[in-house]
C-alpha cells in the first residue's frame, strides 16, 4: 500500500442510520396509474403514495378501485394521500380524454404516467384460439395503452420546458419470446416494445421519458391464467423454469417501475427494462 503511513480517513458514527435519506424521489409528484385495480396497479398506488406522490388511479373496474382506495386507507391510516379514482374504459378515445380532462382539473398537471392497464387472454394454442379474444386483447393492450399514452403525452408535452416527464409502459417477457398458448398476449406485448420506442423518439423533444418493464412470473397471487388450476403445482413447473427458482414479487416489478420514473434513469429512454428472475436471459428486445 503506498502513502503515509500516519494517513487516515475515517469517520465513527454509533448511529449511522441517522443519515438514512427517505425516498423523496416523487414527492409532489402527479401519477397516472391505468389499471389501478388491479394487483400492479393496486400495490403501485400504495408504492408512490407512501413517497409523497399524488395519485390518478384509472380502472374500468370500479370494484377493484374501490379496494385500491381501502388498501390506501390501510397502508396510510393516518389519511396522508392525496388520491382520486376515475372509472375508465381506456379502449375509448373519447372517455379517456374526458378523464384525462378531469385529472387535469383536479391535479393542474401530470408528471408521471405508469401505463399500466392490460388483459392477459385466454389460454389456448393457435388453433384453438378465439378471433373475438385476440381482438379484444389486442384492443386493451396495443390500441388502449396508445390512446392513454396519446392523451396524457398531449398535457405533458404543454408542461414548462423545464419538467421532465415520464412515461412507464408495462409490456411482458412474454412478448419478448413465443410464449406458448398465448398469441394475442404474447403478440400484443411485443407491440409495447415498439410503441415504447416510437414514443421515446416521438416525444424526446418534450423533455418526455418513455420507457418498459417486462415482468415474468410475479407471484400467484396476481391471477394468471397459467395458476388457475392447482396453482401450486403449476407454480412449481414454473419455477423450474427460473434461473433463481422463485417467483417475483410485485414490489419488485415496483422499484423498477420507480427507478425508470425517476432521475436516476435520467439518460434512458426507449429501453425496456426485464424483471423475471433470469428467465429470458439472452432474449433481449
Ligand atoms: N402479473 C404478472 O405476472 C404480469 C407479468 C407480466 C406483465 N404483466 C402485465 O402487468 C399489467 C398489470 O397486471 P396485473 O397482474 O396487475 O393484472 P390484473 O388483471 O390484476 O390488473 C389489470 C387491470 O387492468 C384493468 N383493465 C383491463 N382492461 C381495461 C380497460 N379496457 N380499461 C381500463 N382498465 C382496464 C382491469 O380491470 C384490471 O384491474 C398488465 O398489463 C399485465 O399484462 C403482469
Amino acid at each position: 500500500m503506498s502513502g503515509s503511513s500516519d494517513w487516515v480517513a475515517e469517520a465513527k458514527c454509533d448511529s449511522p442510520e441517522t443519515a438514512v435519506e427517505h425516498d423523496l424521489r416523487f414527492v409532489g409528484k402527479v401519477i397516472v396509474i391505468t389499471g389501478a385495480g388491479g394487483q400492479f396497479g393496486r400495490e403501485g398506488c400504495v408504492y408512490f403514495a407512501k413517497r409523497g406522490a399524488r395519485i390518478a388511479a384509472l380502472d374500468k373496474n370500479q370494484e377493484g378501485l374501490q379496494g385500491t382506495f381501502e388498501a390506501l386507507n390501510q397502508s396510510l391510516d393516518d389519511g396522508s394521500f392525496d388520491f382520486k379514482a376515475f372509472i375508465c374504459d381506456i379502449t375509448s378515445a373519447g372517455d379517456t380524454r374526458t378523464v384525462t380532462d378531469a385529472i387535469v382539473e383536479r391535479f393542474c398537471r401530470i408528471d408521471l404516467l405508469w401505463n399500466n392497464a392490460g388483459y392477459q387472454g385466454k389460454i389456448a394454442t393457435l388453433l384453438e384460439y378465439d378471433p373475438e379474444d385476440f381482438r379484444m386483447v389486442m384492443d386493451i393492450n396495443v390500441t388502449g395503452a396508445f390512446i392513454v399514452l396519446q392523451a396524457v403525452a398531449k398535457v405533458m408535452s404543454k408542461r414548462d420546458p423545464d419538467a421532465t416527464c415520464c412515461v412507464v409502459n408495462t409490456a411482458s417477457v412474454a412478448g419478448m419470446r413465443g410464449t406458448p398458448a398465448m398469441a394475442a398476449y404474447a403478440s400484443s406485448k411485443a407491440a409495447i416494445f415498439s410503441l415504447t420506442s416510437v414514443a421515446a423518439k416521438d416525444l424526446a423533444p418534450f423533455k418526455i421519458r418513455v420507457n418498459a418493464v417486462s415482468p415474468a412470473l410475479i407471484g400467484p397471487e396476481c391471477n394468471s391464467p397459467y395458476f388457475a388450476n392447482d396453482p401450486e403445482t403449476v407454480a412449481q413447473n414454473k419455477i423450474n423454469s427460473v434461473p433463481m427458482k422463485r417467483l417475483g414479487s410485485v414490489e419488485e416489478v415496483l422499484k423498477v417501475v420507480a427507478f425508470l420514473m425517476s432521475d436516476e434513469s435520467s439518460y434512458m429512454t426507449g429501453s425496456n427494462l426485464v424483471v423475471d428472475g433470469g428467465m429470458a436471459s439472452g432474449v433481449r428486445a
